[in-house]
């Protein structure tokens, strides 16, 4: 990127999670001084490699793989700090240090062992329409005591009070008791190595946990680009997605403000993520869901098995409705599609353009779970492609039939297709418009 054409940017999905875009935002860090994560926490991941090595990465923002970025886990994030202590330790195995590139703030809260216990537990005993069927990494219980606030712990808390140790133990006490009294089993929870492991994350992370919205001006200040790394999507979004089958934060480029402690103004570019496809882990509404061989179909073509859990995820055609409403909630200024060459081979390539529900024909997106659960998508059937994609570099070499599929989910969608994805590959990415002049995409040969 140019550095007439720096602006701070964020990348965020605009579906169910998963739309690729750890690939987007490692393909974009380069260009940037700073690559912040704002929202949510372990249930996010992404597969970045590193030389010949894939590595998933779940708490860290993609940038500490890049030397010339700091990576910023901001105040909106909930941190398992053994989690994160492994990935720093697993990155060092691979030759990659992390810490002297990594800032936590001072206002993340940790997500605790009792945190993924109450998670586990309460999924496991749920049934039906009560199972979210989330990733058992904590988030829920963890953001539930931070809007409680007396039961929550920040890492500004194992810095500054001499009674960590004290108030931790009280607390995992009181948690272990109430699991036991709700669900006749305490998860397996051991106090004292709770106890020990935040004095272990005490120790080896406090050099790095600081007040990283003062190190975000600083680096505004000196005209530094940042980029803001969302987790998970839009419609997993507590307030705008599919209620209450959803995550426990704010998304989309909304959650920058509360997450980063840097006003969404700031950013003028938020590109927002889809898959050419739609995809869903977990429980919850999904219109456009293919239970039969396509969807196996589309499963198995672009290997839609989940980075965190190594869960299938439910697949589906296009859903516009649903994209559209993300992309207006989002404001997203740019569209990036990303596995458009999982869909090489079908004779035709379905996109969602309405709802029918209770006799009723529906364009906008409903806000009731149950409501959602009983509509049937109007699909609109296109032809589609044979070719392999995967050796396109430039967006006028597609098949015309992949063009006019891109075309009309623009035109569905409201927003421009500045990015397309054709393969897992950073190299395996087409640029439109003046996108071509903000990010720099490797040759082949380079990998
Ligand atoms: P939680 O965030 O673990 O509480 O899970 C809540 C819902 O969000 C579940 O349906 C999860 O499968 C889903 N979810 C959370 N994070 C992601 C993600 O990064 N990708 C895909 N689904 C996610």
């Amino acid at each position: 990127m140019t550095n007439q054409a720096v602006q701070h940017t964020c990348v965020f999905g605009m579906g169910w999670g998963d739309e690729g875009k750890g690939k987007l935002v490692d393909l974009l860090s380069p260009a940037f001084q700073a690559v912040v994560r704002f929202n949510g926490g372990a249930n996010a991941g992404h597969t970045v490699c590193v030389g010949q090595d894939k590595f998933a990465l779940h708490l860290l923002p993609t940038g500490v793989l890049h030397d010339n970025a700091v990576g910023v886990i901001g105040p909106g994030v909930v941190v398992d700090p053994i989690g994160l202590l492994e990935e720093i330790d697993n990155l060092a195995d691979r030759g990659v240090q992390v810490i002297p590139k990594l800032k936590i703030s001072h206002r993340a809260h940790l997500v605790m062992p009792y945190h993924k216990a109450e998670d586990k537990l309460s999924e496991t005993s749920a049934t039906g329409t009560t199972r979210i069927g989330t990733t058992a990494r904590g988030i829920g219980p963890c953001y539930a005591d931070k809007m409680r606030r007396t039961t929550a712990i920040r890492f500004i808390d194992i810095i500054n009070d001499p009674q960590i140790a004290d108030r931790v133990r009280e607390l995992a006490e009181k948690r272990s008791t109430a699991l036991s009294a709700i669900y006749g089993d305490n998860g397996g929870l051991d106090i004292e190595a709770i106890v020990r492991d935040v004095l272990i994350a005490k120790e080896r992370l406090s050099p790095i946990i600081c007040d990283t919205t003062k190190f975000l001006y600083e680096t505004m200040d000196a005209g530094q680009a940042i980029l803001f790394e969302g987790a998970n999507g839009m419609l997993l979004d507590v307030d705008h997605g599919t209620y209450p089958f959803v995550t426990s934060s704010a998304t989309g480029p909304h959650g920058i403000g509360s997450g980063a402690g840097v006003p969404p103004a700031s950013v003028s570019r938020y590109i927002g993520v889809i898959k050419a496809y739609s995809t869903r882990v977990g429980s919850g509404p999904f219109v456009t869901e293919l239970k039969d061989d396509i969807g196996d179909r589309i499963r198995k073509q672009g290997n839609e098995f989940g980075t965190t859990t190594g869960r299938p995820r439910r697949c589906g055609w296009f859903d516009a409705i649903a994209s559209r409403y993300a992309r207006q909630v989002a404001g997203a200024t740019d569209i990036a599609i990303m596995h458009l060459d999982t869909l090489s081979g079908f004779d035709q390539v379905g996109v969602c353009i309405a709802y029918r529900c209770d006799g009723q024909t529906l364009t906008t997106m409903p806000a009731d779970a149950a409501t959602l659960q009983r509509c049937e998508p109007v699909i609109e059937y296109r032809p589609g492609w044979h070719e392999n994609l995967r050796s396109v570099r430039r967006y006028e070499d597609l098949p015309q039939t992949a063009r006019n599929y891109v075309e009309h989910i623009e035109t569905l969608v409201g927003a421009p297709v500045s990015i397309l994805g054709v393969g897992p590959d950073r190299s395996q990415t087409l640029l439109r418009g003046d996108m071509k002049d903000c990010i720099d995409v490797p040759e082949p040969a380079s990998l």
